[in-house]
């Protein structure tokens, strides 16, 4: 058991590199991307709308031929028809004939993708099973809502039992409580031992659940890896206080002090650490001089923050001479109601 695990953890269920491809016409729809997938992962590819995700996922389904491309997928060339098999597919804008029920969808997807009758039978049910859809397993889809339509999308997609499962926007149009059902369906999905790569334009909700993450934009990658790392730069301890004086938390060296933009008297002292024991003299000054503590948090930069920042140094590249802007993580903390500085911290002795 140890070792297939450790299989599985050092095995990357997809491997490729430098994938590009422009559309006829010209769009460079990708410039370079490369992506390495880890088995048993939930995996987020994220980017703004027309970033080149869909792209890429067709390309990996062969939907889309690409303009040049590296690397394996479940081992083998992209598009060995073996490995097609073991893949589960929900593609972006999915429309199912209208005709058909949800059960009839599901078997419908299983028939196309050559499952015999007697597994697909018995798997349709669980699978109805696992979305939530039994008791509307039997309704036509066009009666359905779209979190309903994603569902049925999710479980036509596992009818082949795949290792991988590919799912383009799976929460596209869908309400909050139905993402939240979705997440919770991605997340069981994986403690089958399954590899989940899933595409989103919505960032804040891949964060809540991917293992790691690539952002990408403008058909090139921004960044890479876990979430712990492309955002531990940023990892600080935040103090929110009542008639804070400017001058007491300085002692503990370099904060950023921002005034909350609804009431002037309550400010945010950033503090970059994780150790709690270094902000307790910030908090010992600050009462000390009369301020009242409302909260003391750990907080870090969101994948929205580092996506921001990363277009913004992007351009600042792009531009020869330009000044780029500093990455500075404090800079900008994702508390909502703050205002950006009025003045730099202030230092005196
Ligand atoms: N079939 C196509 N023909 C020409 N351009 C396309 C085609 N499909 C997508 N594009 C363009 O490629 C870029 C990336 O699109 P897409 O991969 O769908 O992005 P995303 O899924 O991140 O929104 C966009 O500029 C889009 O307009
Ligand atoms: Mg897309």
């Amino acid at each position: 058991m140890v070792g297939l695990s450790t299989i599985a953890v050092l095995m990357l269920a997809i491997d490729l590199h430098d994938v590009t491809k422009t559309y006829r016409g010209g769009v460079q729809a990708l410039r370079g991307v490369s992506l390495a997938v880890q088995a048993g992962e939930i995996f987020g590819l994220l980017g703004p709308n027309g970033a080149g995700k869909s792209t890429l996922v067709k390309i990996i389904m062969t939907v889309v031929r690409p303009t040049s491309l590296r690397g394996t997928v479940l081992g083998q060339p992209v598009g060995t028809q073996s490995v097609l098999s073991r893949i589960g597919y929900l593609p972006e804008h999915h429309r199912f004939p209208q005709y058909l029920t949800g059960r009839q969808v599901i078997d419908f997807f299983g028939a196309l993708g050559k499952v015999p009758r007697a597994v697909r039978r018995p798997r349709t049910e669980e699978l109805l099973e696992l979305v939530g859809m039994r008791e509307w397993g039997n309704r036509r889809v066009t009666t359905y809502s779209k979190g309903m339509q994603q569902r049925i999308g999710i479980a036509a997609a596992l009818i082949n039992d795949p290792e991988l499962v590919v799912l383009d926007e799976p929460t596209d149009g869908v309400d909050p409580v139905g993402r939240r059902e979705i997440r919770d369906m991605l997340l069981r999905l994986r403690s089958q031992g399954r590899t989940v790569l899933v595409n989103s334009h919505l960032l804040s909700e891949v964060e809540m659940l991917a293992d790691r993450v690539a952002i990408i934009n403008q058909g090139t990658t921004l960044a890479q890896g876990t979430i712990e790392e492309l955002t531990q730069e940023s990892h600080r301890y935040e103090i929110e206080a009542l008639h804070a004086p400017d001058m007491v938390v300085t002692a503990v060296g370099p904060v950023v002090g921002l005034v909350s933009s609804t009431d002037p008297t309550l400010r945010t002292f950033a503090i970059p650490t994780r150790d709690a024991a270094i902000i307790q003299p910030a908090i010992d000054a600050l009462r000390a001089a009369g301020a009242t503590v409302t909260r003391v948090e750990r907080a870090r930069e969101t994948l929205e923050d580092l996506f921001v920042r990363s277009v913004i140094d992007e351009r600042g590249r792009a531009m020869p001479g330009a000044q780029r802007p500093s990455a500075a993580p404090l800079a900008a903390p994702p508390t909502a109601p703050l205002a950006p500085p009025r003045t730099p911290p202030e230092v005196r002795s």
